[in-house]
């Protein structure tokens, strides 16, 4: 199996975990990314069994919609059972960093509104400590400079990814070279930096299930196990 038919394959077995939980009016969290859009197009499948789904970027309400799956905003769909998404690096308690395709914020958010957040990764992205990929980090535009300068003093290598905007009109900030010891403590850390909107440590609200593909088919864990 290469690497696209490993989420291909997490993409169908998120699909099963999913199918007959579902009710007529059921409202589900739906991630960002190459993962999360093998998932959508699986969802497809059952667009009649449940009502919409709320997006975590307009890249993935495009693709929802191209589907015929209605697309609703957060404010009126209360909680949602389930969050699909990908992630840039898990490790052994379902902690991740996210936001490589940007959306971390809107990510985060649906996320804590869904009871269940189910994890879809090919086994390129399981670590035992986070830190490798480069943590996203979203600023208001005119903060960049200080949250860089912030970012340096914890210990971080922080390079704006220019030429992103994100979908809330704000830019990104990578931190190289910094590996992730404690990352309960250090996503309230850097929440706190003024200026900064969102981070990509999804610790306090980590994922449930993971559903990680390899050559060997689909692993599934999930914490506490
Ligand atoms: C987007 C994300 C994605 O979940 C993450 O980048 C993984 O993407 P992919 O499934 O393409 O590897 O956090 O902001």
């Amino acid at each position: 199996m290469n690497q696209n038919e490993m989420k291909q394959a997490v993409a169908k077995a998120a699909l099963e975990e999913i199918r007959g939980k579902l009710e007529k009016d059921s409202i589900i969290g739906i991630g960002t990314g190459s993962t999360a859009n093998f998932f959508i197009d699986e969802l497809a499948k059952l667009k009649y069994d449940f009502e919409g789904a709320v997006a975590s970027s307009e890249a993935s309400a495009e693709r929802l919609k191209a589907h015929g799956i209605r697309v609703l905003d957060l404010n009126s769909s209360g909680r949602l059972p389930f969050y699909i998404d990908g992630a840039d690096e898990v490790n052994g308690r379902l902690q991740m960093i996210k936001g490589g395709g940007a959306a971390l914020t809107r990510e985060k958010i649906v996320a804590a509104c869904s009871d269940v957040f189910i994890c879809i990764a090919d086994q390129s992205k399981k670590v035992d400590i986070l830190g490798n990929f480069p943590l996203p980090v979203e600023v208001l535009p005119m903060a960049r400079s200080h949250v860089g300068r912030e970012l340096v003093k914890i210990g971080a290598d922080p390079q704006w990814r220019q030429g992103v905007t994100t979908d809330n009109g704000n830019w990104i900030i990578d931190c190289y070279n910094f590996m992730l010891d404690d990352p309960i403590k250090l996503e309230t850390m850097i929440n706190n930096i003024a200026g900064v909107v969102c981070n990509g440590i999804f610790a306090h609200r980590q994922a449930n299930i993971l559903l990680l593909g390899s050559e060997q088919g689909v692993e599934r864990l999930v914490y506490p196990a």
